[in-house]
């Protein structure tokens, strides 16, 4: 056997990366989606928390964000990794549901937009009728749809078939090497925390509620409308990832740059304000669903 200890230390090296680009919003991010979430429940929202996680965990969602990621890969789960995210062909910067949303053998509505509509639909079902006999999982559904809320804001989880989201794409960051999909889900937040919040997630966390009730105020409400009243509009925040996937994620990130501080400091912004309005729309997505009266007392 003549493996060496350096080739050893390589090939873990490569199985990890290869772990990693497989990856959504890394922990953190996930974790900040729903932590902003948490703040704008309301609070029939809140008693559904404690009614559908453990007991233990005391109501906090965000505890539970990133559990859709730590069972994806067990092979009793493996049907739940396609609808991380949703391809669009070649090069195409727009997203459309009938066109993307399906899995590499063409199942429709197999992705994340379809496994909103899935999440969000068995969720309001049971809360309409609360009386009658649910077959679905409440709490696993809970947990998916807040995580999939998080994955679709996440730009490259709806990018280009051919680099699987910029997984195949590999660059430097700093002088790291890595994969512009790992980049966008963990790498800008990590150099964020590192640089301006003295590693801190929490004082991220509350440096992004801050802007909310400041400097993204007006936009807030428009963030939270859903069109033709839908409880959910997953499209919407697809559209708007593929978009800033090509103006953002792929430019000036060709197979082989090293991307430092320019990139970090022009897409840092971009990446705070879609966990900040991941958060928003996870929130209002909730409420809707746990406010609802049951059909017969609606107008
Ligand atoms: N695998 C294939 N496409 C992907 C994407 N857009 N995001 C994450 N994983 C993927
Ligand atoms: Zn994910
Ligand atoms: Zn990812």
């Amino acid at each position: 056997m003549g493996l060496s200890v350096r080739m050893l230390v390589a090939i873990a090296f490569v199985l990890t990366q290869l772990v990693h680009g497989a990856l959504c919003w890394g922990k953190d991010g996930h974790y900040t989606v729903c932590k902003i979430a948490e703040g704008y429940f309301e609070e029939e929202t809140v008693a559904a928390m404690k009614r559908l996680l453990p007991e233990s965990a005391d109501g906090d969602l965000a505890a539970f964000c990133s559990w859709p990621d730590e069972i994806k890969r067990l092979s009793q789960w493996q049907w739940t990794s396609v609808l991380h995210y949703v391809n669009t062909p070649e090069y195409r910067c727009n997203y459309e549901y009938c066109r993307d949303c399906h899995d590499s053998h063409k199942h429709k509505d197999w992705c994340v937009t379809g496994a909103i509509f899935n999440y969000t639909n068995q969720l309001m079902s049971a809360s309409e009728n609360s009386q009658s006999i649910v077959h679905y999982n409440m709490t696993e559904a809970l947990m998916f749809l807040s995580h999939y809320m998080g994955d679709v804001h996440q730009p490259l989880h709806t990018g280009f078939l051919g680099d699987l989201g910029g997984n195949t794409i590999i660059v430097r960051w700093y002088n790291r090497k890595t994969n512009l999909h790992h980049v966008w889900d963990n790498m800008i937040i990590e150099s964020a925390l590192t640089t301006y919040y003295n590693s801190s997630l929490p004082l991220m966390i509350q440096v992004l509620q801050a802007k909310l009730t400041n400097g993204w105020s007006n936009d807030v409400p428009l963030w939270e409308s859903c069109q033709l009243n839908q409880t959910a509009c997953p499209n919407e925040y697809a559209s708007e990832s593929i978009d800033l996937a090509c103006k953002y994620a792929y430019r000036n990130a060709t197979p082989g740059t090293t991307l430092g501080d320019d990139y970090f400091l022009s897409r840092l912004p971009i990446v705070e304000k879609r966990l900040a309005q991941g958060g928003i729309r996870l929130a209002t997505t909730l409420n809707r669903i746990f406010s609802a009266k049951p059909k017969l007392f609606r107008l």
